[in-house]
């Protein structure tokens, strides 16, 4: 396994690749792996010849307060651990290869991509910026690792469907594949940000996605108000002593805007963000109502 650090030795090796025929998937991420991302590299190795994975902690898509600098940043366990899965290479540049001019926004301009309407809720309402740092660093690490198909988790809901739009919008020669969220044995989705959680918070932690069941359950009994399936899913979070919801929320599976009546057939995306302490913590289904 190799490990690039500059983006001129990532389009080298992109291009050795696609010389020698092979196809390549691009598994981004921000370290501190789990297997989470593993899912993702494995669906990268059934999509593809060679499998590249990022690993860069984009500046642009913290705002000031949120944990930039303390997003751990176990580079050399991550190695191992992609070494062990047979990956090809690892891109792991610095935050100067990434931002020649500067990674703050005043200096270079975002990527400009009319996300807005994408943007308007769930996550993008309450991270302001957070979207187009991601959309800004995605469409770098695609130039810079010239993949075919490049693999995120529906983990991040929000994210995969702005990614897509993104693909779609600026008419990038890349598939974009979204891979099932990986949870632990009881339930709670894996995240690189669990391990911010005291064990008291850690075990409240499950009744973020008992919230998703309870609303997968309420649509699947034939609930049809986006109200009633939101207050479905508060309950389970209102027995978490420690649990503080942002959001709860039943958006439109493809234009994420809210919903307030369910019709057979739709197809709906339930969401929530709940904090513990410091530590935000998302999960979501795609859910198609019967
Ligand atoms: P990061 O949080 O490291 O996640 C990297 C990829 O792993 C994302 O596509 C995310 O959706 C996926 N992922 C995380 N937890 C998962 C889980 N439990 N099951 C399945 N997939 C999971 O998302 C980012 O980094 C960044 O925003 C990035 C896309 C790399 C841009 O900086």
């Amino acid at each position: 396994m190799t490990t690039l650090t500059n983006v001129a030795a990532m389009h080298e090796w992109a291009d050795a690749q696609h010389q020698r025929g092979a196809t390549i998937a691009l598994v981004p991420t921000m370290g501190a792996l789990h297997s989470g991302h593993l899912a993702l590299v494995n669906e990268a190795k059934r999509q593809a010849d060679a499998v590249v994975t990022s690993i860069f902690v984009n500046p642009t898509q913290f705002a000031p307060d949120e944990d930039y600098d303390a997003y751990p940043r176990p580079l050399d366990t991550d190695r191992e651990i992609l070494a062990e899965r047979d990956v090809d290479a690892v891109f792991a540049p610095t935050v100067e290869a990434m931002y020649p001019f500067g990674a703050s926004t005043t200096e270079e301009p975002y990527v400009s991509v009319d996300v807005h309407t994408l943007n308007d809720h769930l996550c993008g309402a309450h991270r302001p910026g957070h979207f187009e740092g991601v959309v800004t660093v995605v469409t770098k690490l695609l130039n810079a690792c010239k993949p075919d198909v490049a693999v995120f988790g529906q983990k991040d809901a929000q994210q995969l469907v702005i990614l897509k739009h993104l693909a779609h919008s600026l008419l990038f020669d890349v598939e974009i594949v979204g891979v099932p969220t990986v949870r632990e044995d009881d339930g709670l989705a894996c995240s690189s940000r669990n391990a911010y959680l005291s064990d008291a918070e850690r075990a409240e932690a499950p009744q973020v996605y008992a919230a998703i069941q309870a609303g997968e359950q309420a649509i699947a009994s034939g609930e049809q108000h986006a109200e009633a399936v939101v207050r479905a899913m508060q309950k389970p979070l209102d027995q978490a002593e420690h649990a503080r919801v942002q959001y709860a929320s039943v958006v439109d599976a493809s234009s994420l805007q809210p919903v307030t009546h369910l019709h057979p057939g739709d197809d709906v995306l339930i969401a929530v963000a709940v904090f513990f302490g410091d530590t935000r913590l998302i999960d979501n289904a795609f859910v198609h109502v019967p």
